[in-house]
């Protein structure tokens, strides 16, 4: 039975329960293992990006290097280095570049709230109660930045365009002779198909594709494209995940090739 409350009633206060939560799952096992998980990847790519090394075993060259936008980058044959970024700069090539895919993830709708659960325990889970005294939401410096998602979308949808060049010049062999295909080949195959998977089905995108539509009859294509990202939308945590991974294990693949811990093996 409905219960009624009289107009201009004030609202029940909350319930008087001493304890921080009444759960008694495993709640704290997701922030935990996304704590691991995403620490792990930091630290990998960390090392990577300023290793200033290894980043190129012809054909491939690392999505962490990639487009090398740095004199101080090693010659790679027909991969898109441009020197936009002269010899004063004295950092490794990559942080010219990864400053765009980083804030991608940093500011993406699923990320933070990964990482306000996890690192922040804002809140920790579903009905735990958070540490913090007050709240600010996301209006106050540096968290008003992650207002700037859809420019970092714009940004890498551009680099993922860059990363499918690389992966198309990936089926050349050591010599260079087109026709060819690596393991490296389908390994950066699945990484482009993940990474335009997870770009596509970026929030930003699926607002750009129906956003702002008074009609959606009016816009049969648009419609149509909206109907194909929101289906994509829904995976996006593991889509996320799924080429988070096989970018570092891409990388990962061209270092052992450039230290010569084994060769690629050519499957045609
Ligand atoms: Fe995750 Fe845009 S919401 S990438």
């Amino acid at each position: 039975m409905a219960t009624e409350t009289a107009p201009n009633a004030a609202p029940p206060s909350r319930a008087a329960i001493g304890a921080r939560h009444l759960r008694t799952d495993r709640w704290w096992l997701a922030p935990t293992v996304t704590v691991l998980a995403l620490l792990t990847f930091i630290a990998y790519a960390s090392w990577r990006a300023f290793s200033q090394a290894d980043y190129y075993a012809a054909p491939y060259v690392s999505p962490f290097y990639s487009p090398c936008l740095a004199e101080a980058c090693e010659p790679m044959r027909g991969g898109p280095n441009v020197a936009l970024v002269g010899d004063w700069w004295p950092f490794s090539p990559a942080l010219v570049i990864l400053v765009f895919p980083l804030g991608f993830r940093l500011t993406c709708y699923y990320y933070r709230k990964a990482y306000y659960r996890s690192f922040w325990a804002s809140p920790p889970a579903c009905a735990v109660a958070e540490p913090h005294r007050s709240y600010s939401g996301e209006r106050r410096f540096p968290l008003i930045l992650n207002n700037a998602h859809r420019y970092f979308f714009y940004a890498s949808a551009l680099i993922a365009g860059v990363l499918t060049y690389d992966t198309v010049l990936g089926f050349r062999n050591e010599e260079y002779a087109w026709g060819h295909m690596g393991v490296g080949t389908l390994l950066f195959l699945v990484n482009i198909v993940l990474v335009w998977a997870y770009t596509l089905s970026c929030h930003s995108c699926r607002h750009v594709m129906g956003g702002r539509l008074r009609s959606f009859s009016r816009h049969p294509v648009r419609y149509r494209l909206w109907t194909w990202i929101s289906r994509l939308t829904g995976h996006h945590m593991a889509l996320a995940w799924a080429s988070l991974a096989s970018l570092g294990l891409c990388d990962l693949y061209v270092y052992l090739l450039a230290t010569d811990v084994f060769s690629d093996p050519q499957l045609f």
